[in-house]
């Protein structure tokens, strides 16, 4: 019985690098899995880790995430039951592309900013190839291995800042981190093994979705566990600042403008929870249209708007809750996880009816 539970676990997950990832607390979070249950859904999946937890469960697992770049990890990991990448589709990525002419958006937007000319080039090269892949989970995986070649390239792991250039010229900085400087193809031959030996099939149809989670949800049906990690509002909630460039990447927009110092796409996707001013109205939403999922794991920390005790008066208008909570040593994981903020978890289960007897019902008239 045992066995059959763990026979996933020996599928490792690529460790990402990404705000808020949960990578580092799947061992707490499986702790709070009701048992019993078959579909389950990660509603806010940015890096997929908790969605990975899920598939190596054996769970049918449903993943969404509003950015299309983490959509990708979602088809490449949790969708994908058996391709990879081979000799054969690197030959295919790595080729003079023919389409070259047309993909010049790298070149043109990102020269000096994060990379250098020649590196820019081969990004819009490797761009144009990805299409030539035969089909849709090969592609995903290269999104996904070139994306994460990217955030081990530049500084901090992240695109919100204009530093990437000055740090890989700085040979202290080169001496503690050497990706600094090595060229995105030797990143991404050396990450690809890790992606392709974390795929696997759990005998489930997972799927991976991308779209705004209010949108999503009505047209969802026989959930039987929902994990909600959402953005922490007002403590580092803006994913778009820091991964534009993955999500420009992914999608090579032609209709956006590219703005400020670090060439930030723009307009936005709405999030809804990231911003004071829409945050309560979107969680109202949020718990309405998932009131039908018996189970909810919410992921929260304790510098997050709104505070918890408001936060979980939302909760119980739908059910009854109980608060986890894991104390962080140091700061690193982002998102708020700076030293002695905790990382919470709502723990939501169906609301038990109270009955009120006869005799009391008289005594209250
Ligand atoms: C805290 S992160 C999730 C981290 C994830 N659990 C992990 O382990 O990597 C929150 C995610 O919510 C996504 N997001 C923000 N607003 C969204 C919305 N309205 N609908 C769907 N996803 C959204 C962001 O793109 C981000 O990846």
């Amino acid at each position: 019985m045992l066995f059959e539970e763990y026979k996933y676990f020996h599928y490792q997950f690529p460790e990402p690098q990404y705000l808020g990832a949960k990578h580092t607390h799947l061992s707490w979070i499986n702790r709070f899995i009701p048992k019993g249950i078959s579909t389950v859904f990660d509603a806010f999946s940015g890096s997929q880790s908790v969605s990975f937890l899920f598939k190596q469960l054996g769970f049918k697992t449903i993943t969404n995430d509003f950015l299309n770049f983490n959509n990708q990890i979602g088809k490449a990991l949790i969708e994908n039951k058996s391709f990879n990448l081979d000799d054969e589709d690197l030959i295919t990525l790595f080729q003079k592309s023919p389409d070259k002419n047309d993909f010049t958006l790298i070149e043109n937007t990102f020269t000096n900013v994060f990379f250098e000319r020649e590196e820019a080039v081969f990004l819009d090269n490797f761009r144009a190839n990805i299409p030539l892949l035969d089909n849709e989970y090969k592609q995903a995986l290269a999104f996904a291995v070139i994306n994460r070649s990217m955030t081990r390239k530049i500084t901090m792991g992240h695109f919100g800042h204009t530093q990437a250039l000055i740090y890989a010229n700085d040979p202290e900085r080169i001496r503690r981190n050497r990706s600094l400087i090595r060229p995105i193809k030797d990143l991404f031959l050396d990450l690809l093994p890790s992606y392709n030996n974390a795929i696997f099939d759990n005998s489930q149809d997972n799927q991976s979705f991308n779209d705004n989670i209010l949108d999503l949800l009505p047209k969802l049906s026989n959930i039987d566990l929902v994990y909600f990690d959402p953005p922490y509002c007002d403590s580092h909630a803006d994913y778009q600042g820091f991964y534009h460039l993955l999500e420009t990447y992914t999608e090579y927009w032609k209709d956006k403008e590219f703005v400020n110092g670090t060439k930030r796409y723009e307009p936005q996707r709405y999030s809804g929870f990231d911003k004071k001013r829409n945050v309560i109205s979107s969680f109202e939403k949020l718990f309405e249209l998932s009131s039908e999922i018996h189970h909810w794991l919410i992921s929260y920390n304790n510098r997050s708007y709104p505070e918890i005790n408001d936060f979980k008066k939302l909760i119980m208008k739908y059910k009854d809750v109980t608060i986890e909570t894991k104390t962080y040593q140091n700061g690193r994981g982002g998102k708020g996880s700076v030293a002695g903020s905790q990382e919470i978890l709502f723990v939501c289960k169906p609301r038990k009816a109270h009955f009120i007897s006869t005799q009391k019902q008289e005594q209250l008239a």
